[in-house]
């Protein structure tokens, strides 16, 4: 079983939320696109075979205003259950001939909501329960047909349901974790109202992935750019498991990965059996890059250089006919552009840039319906090692944006041995789990030290290290003071070159998480 045994569409009215919904629905075991609201009822059923129900997200809009996106004909016409969410149930309430007003008082954060009357949707929950409002319109007059099903002291229809039709709408979020048993709702909902299958496992996936890889390349060779990332990699081991050594993986080593981070790639080739293409052009890369210290002028010349290297050893290996890369499910969804006008747009998804132009047409793409946690889960099933699946997110450019100024050999190693005792220390005192993103920089800046009898003028590190879930946002890790100066013991005695260590207490925003 695979996605095409049914599940649920998401449109996406432009809530921070969006994503979280296909997650949660996906967490039950059931398939779920997030699809933007413009969709047609073609578009929903080729993204979603056996098409089980509809759930309308939040968003920004107030759906009383003029030129507020709207819910379209198809979703009530096909008589398919419907859960509008926060903007969503403002859209089901207008559908159906109910009033949405501004509320006079808004409601944001952890609310006590009542359950007056459960039908399935809040079966099996107790009369009282936590969830989480942020929304500053609410539901004036219910449509005809419709129970109140939950109120809260602000929102007297904090739930609305027409329990024939099996359509009903949440005030709140049942998506996001503060809504204490927001899972239980959406299961409700997903199996007990949609009745949708439970096939979306990865073991699942990996059959029916391998089966449409083989059909989809048939005897044609598969050239696939590995960056050393966890995406990459699946890819890969997905498009090994179908094709065997039709697969030609090509790694091409920038010199300015982590400390033993390009031979764990060769390793994994090995350990694989894949007939990994290994390119060492870190003296290429470097002779381009000296003397350049501007950010962006650093990862246009990476980009440009991986594009040529790649397309020289691509060439290099005789007919190939298709050309996989390491797409996945959010990166598909930024580029659809679901949501409101003007979403945020995610920077190049894959490392390789400048794709080889006869095979532009000819992608293989097999985790493109994976969100990361998925792609991660899948990995671990094909047997890639840890150090792979639960690999941090490591920029394109590599060490180079964390190098400050120029990017020599030198510099390089000095910020690959500091970024290995930091990671070391992490690891060892057990709060990597912890800590979304954590690494090292060297600043061209010397500061004056003393060791032993002599004087130092040497450069300084600075450690990162954050909390985030989504990478737009994020905090500084409230690393523990001992861990602190361990590290930057360890720093200074170990790492030649270095003589002072800081700890970076900026938030993202104002601050971004790598330093270029
Ligand atoms: P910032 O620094 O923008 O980083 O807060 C957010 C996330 O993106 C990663 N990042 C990059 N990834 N190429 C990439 O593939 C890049 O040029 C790049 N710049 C930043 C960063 O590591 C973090 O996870």
């Amino acid at each position: 079983m695979s996605h095409a045994s049914g599940g649920i569409a998401i449109l996406d009215y432009g809530s921070q939320t969006a994503q979280l919904i296909a997650r949660r629905v996906r967490e039950l075991g059931v398939y779920a696109a997030l699809l933007p609201y413009t969709t047609t009822v073609e578009q929903a059923h080729g993204a979603v075979p056996d098409l089980r129900g509809v759930i309308l997200s939040g968003g920004p809009p107030s759906a009383y205003e003029a030129g507020a996106p709207r819910l379209p004909d198809w979703v009530l016409a096909s008589e398919l259950p419907v859960l509008g969410i926060c903007y969503g149930m403002q859209l089901v309430t207008l559908a159906f001939g109910g009033e949405v007003a501004p509320a006079a008082q808004h409601e944001y954060g952890m609310t006590p909501i009542t359950i007056v009357k459960p039908g399935k949707l809040f079966a099996g929950l107790e009369t009282t329960q936590t969830v989480w409002m942020s929304h500053g319109d609410r539901i004036e007059r219910p449509p005809d047909g419709f129970d109140v099903l939950a109120r809260s002291d602000n929102a007297p229809f904090a739930a609305i349901g027409h329990l024939e039709r099996g359509v009903f709408g949440v005030q709140f979020h049942p998506e996001v974790v503060h809504t204490e048993h927001g899972a239980a709702m959406l299961r409700n909902f997903v199996i007990g109202v949609c009745n949708a299958k439970t096939g979306w496992t990865p073991e699942n996936f990996i059959d029916a992935s391998v089966q449409a890889i083989r059909e989809q390349v048939g005897a044609g060779r598969v050239l696939l750019g590995m960056s050393g990332g966890v995406d990459s990699a699946v890819a890969g081991a997905l498009i090994h498991r179908a094709v065997g050594s039709q697969l030609v993986p090509v790694f091409v080593n920038h010199g300015m990965l982590r400390q033993g981070e390009a031979d764990a790639v060769v390793q994994m080739g090995r350990s694989l059996n894949w007939n990994l293409v290994a390119v060492d052009a870190t003296e290429d890369f470097l002779d381009r890059l000296r003397g350049v210290t501007d950010p962006e002028e650093k990862r246009v010349i990476i980009g440009t250089m991986f594009a040529e290297v790649f397309e020289r050893e691509a060439s290099r290996q005789g007919q190939l006919d298709w050309l996989a890369q390491g797409t996945i499910y959010p990166d598909v969804i930024e580029s659809a552009g679901t949501g409101r006008p003007g979403a945020r747009r995610i920077k190049s998804h894959h490392n390789v840039g400048g794709l080889p132009d006869r095979l532009k047409d000819r992608l293989v793409e097999p985790l493109r319906d994976l969100f990361k946690d998925e792609v991660r889960a899948v990995g671990s099933l094909l047997g890639l090692p840890d150090t792979v699946v639960w690999r941090q997110p490591f920029p394109g450019p590599g060490l180079s944006v964390r190098c400050v100024g120029q990017v020599t050999w030198e510099r390089l190693e000095v910020l690959r041995a500091a970024d290995f005792v930091f990671l070391d220390e992490l690891r060892a005192a057990g709060v990597m789990d912890s800590i979304a993103q954590a690494f090292a920089v060297l600043l061209p800046v010397r500061s004056v030290g003393v060791m032993g009898d002599n004087r130092t003028y040497d450069e300084v590190i600075v450690l990162r290290a954050v909390t985030t879930t989504d990478f737009m946002t994020a905090n500084w890790a409230r690393l523990d003071h001992d861990l602190l100066a361990r590290i930057s013991s360890r720093i200074v005695n170990e790492v030649k070159g270095v003589n002072r260590v800081m700890y970076d207490i900026s938030t993202k925003p104002p601050a971004t998480i790598e330093w270029e």
